[in-house]
């Protein structure tokens, strides 16, 4: 399978390649970047590796290299400012991402291509892509809150010093300020949260805020979120490529799961080769079923205010 990272030379899409190196599971990593002595570059650090990682080809690309690709996956972007708000963020990535689409339409695609943004703020320009992009909407699918539930999870598992790997908690709705933690659901080693040792409703309380802030956080310290979020996109793209069918939060276009339509947005999602094989309407509380549609509310009209649509 062959994976084009457009953005490829920056801090997300080259963790990304590099998340993919290790996997080992994709044959062909094409870098895709305007800036092509940074691709370049990249390219080359990763090749520089290649003997203690994997077989694969790893090339730097124009804005061509996507044309074959099984996977395009869209990561460059304007980085939020600490205290910018993801949907702030919107107004200067419409304008590129806009571009992005343009040259992936000038220079073409595979009609079974699954479309992968990352780029924020994510679930609006999903469903821009959605709209411009002549592929069936389930080819089209945003990271949504996969990085933050792994965030949610690995900072959990810190507060209860259990392994991350056994903390079973998702995140779902708005990758942003609206985003649904469904603690209703959470276990931990199949236990029920609520039931574990340690657990109490203000140590619940922390973590979901440390989470919410994560990328604000890591946006001050180090100027922008790197590692977790490269092997994020690296899960996603393996579930692809291997034709997992695994259950996870990506951002793609609703059609009635929870009363939610016209809008791209995190729900529990089958994800395959096929991309957004299907959504599931898992339980949720009364208060976690409403913050989901609220969620919705929030991005359907920052869509029309924005998109026009
Ligand atoms: C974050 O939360 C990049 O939006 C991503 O860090």
């Amino acid at each position: 399978m062959k994976v084009s990272i457009i953005g490829g030379g920056g801090l997300v899409g080259s963790c990304a390649a590099s998340a993919l190196q290790f996997g080992g599971i994709v044959r062909e990593i094409a870098l895709v970047d305007v800036n092509q002595d940074l691709v370049e570059g990249q390219a080359l650090d990763l090749l520089h590796g290649a003997s203690l990682t994997s077989d694969q080809r790893i090339i730097p690309s124009g804005p061509e290299g996507s044309k074959d690709a099984d996977v395009i996956c869209i990561t460059a972007g304007l980085r939020r400012k600490p205290d910018e708000s993801r949907l702030d963020l919107i107004n200067r990535n419409v304008a590129l991402f806009r571009n992005i689409l343009g040259d992936l339409k000038t220079h073409g695609y595979k009609k079974d291509a699954i479309v992968f943004v990352v780029s924020n703020p994510v679930d609006v320009l999903t469903y821009l892509a959605t709209k411009e992009l002549d592929l069936p909407p389930n080819q089209v699918i945003g990271l949504g809150t996969v990085l933050d539930t792994t965030r949610l999870r690995s900072m959990l598992a810190q507060r209860l010093d259990v392994q991350p790997s056994q903390v079973q908690v998702t995140i779902y709705g708005e990758h942003g300020d609206s985003m649904v933690p469904n603690w209703s659901n959470a276990q931990i080693a199949g236990l029920p949260l609520e039931k574990y040792p340690g657990v109490t409703s203000t140590l619940i309380a922390e973590v979901e805020k440390k989470t919410r802030g994560s990328g604000a956080e890591v946006i001050k310290k180090k100027g922008g979120a790197g590692f977790a979020v490269g092997v994020s996109i690296a899960d996603v793209i393996h579930t692809i490529a291997l034709d997992q069918q695994r259950i996870l939060p990506v951002s793609s276009l609703q059609n009635g799961a929870y009363g939610l339509h016209d809008v791209c947005i995190s729900v529990p999602t089958i994800v395959g080769r096929n991309g957004a094989v299907s959504h599931i309407e898992v339980d949720l509380w009364p208060k976690e079923l409403t913050a989901l549609q609220r969620s919705g509310q929030v991005l359907r009209e920052t869509i029309s205010k924005v998109l026009g649509g």
